[in-house]
């Protein structure tokens, strides 16, 4: 069977249903993945674990050893990935609390360790990334998402950016200009990098808070939470529906 991890993002540090069957801290050449990749069961079907963030959530977005993440995926088998991602809404669809199926990403991140193709001993290799979320893992959220009654936006563009601290209204003005639906901080160079290592990954963007400026007032922490709490527990819901499906 297919190997399946779920990476969890903020308000996701923990999967509640999983019977955990092992723990495993992993040394990757890259560094230390940014906490230990937990084997579970979640509806009968074996999941690894992994909370992006670390658990307790301390990691900032433009500090996680992204790599080291992905490669200790690869080396415990791992070919298909759902990443759980907290992001700001920008456009009209994308309400707080609501699920987003992203389709495209826009790069606005920088300064992060990004390929694992850096030096001349790796070979020349450019990646196709035209697509570069997996559309059938794509097409099992969106079905998995009906099956469960769960409203969902199965397209969008998200755009990553650097963080930790949040955009200005401009920015998201620019960002709504170049086609972004969402915005976030950790879906690049994740999904990159997955790619390169030829791993199918697909994200279930859960909508946090309206992007900067999209509102009257600043963004608060209460708001983020409490969208987040609603938004969590249907994708844990969406997750059981995924599995089911496979
Ligand atoms: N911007 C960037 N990342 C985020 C946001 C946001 O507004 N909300 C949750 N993650």
């Amino acid at each position: 069977m297919t190997k399946l991890a779920i990476i969890g993002g903020t308000g996701l540090t923990q999967l509640g249903d999983l019977k955990i069957i092992k723990r495993e801290q992993l040394k990757t050449p890259y560094g230390s993945p940014s906490a230990e990749f937990i084997t579970g069961e979640l509806n009968q079907q074996e999941v690894i674990f992994l909370a992006r963030h670390g658990n307790p959530h301390t990691i900032a977005p433009h500090k996680i050893n992204y790599r080291a993440n992905i490669w200790g995926l690869k080396q415990l088998g791992v070919e298909h990935i759902i990443a759980v991602a907290a992001v700001g809404g920008i456009t009209a669809e994308m309400v707080p609390a609501h699920i987003a199926i992203p389709d495209q990403i826009i790069d606005y991140s920088y300064d992060r360790q990004h390929t694992f193709f850096e030096h001349e001993k790796d070979g020349l290799t450019h990646i196709d990334f035209t697509y570069p979320y997996n559309q059938k893992l794509r097409s099992r959220l969106i079905t998995a998402a009906a099956q469960a009654n769960i409203k969902i936006s199965p397209l969008g563009t998200y755009g990553c950016t650097q963080g930790p601290r949040l955009e200005t209204a401009a920015e998201i003005q620019r960002m709504e200009r170049d086609g972004c639906d969402l915005v976030g901080m950790t879906g690049m160079p994740e999904a990159a990098l997955a790619k390169e290592l030829d791993m199918d990954y697909a994200s279930i963007s859960v909508i946090a808070n309206w992007a900067a400026g999209k509102t009257e007032g600043e963004i608060t922490m209460v708001e983020i939470e409490q969208h987040l709490h609603v938004g969590m527990a249907n994708t844990a819901e969406l997750l059981k529906a995924f599995i089911a499906l496979s």
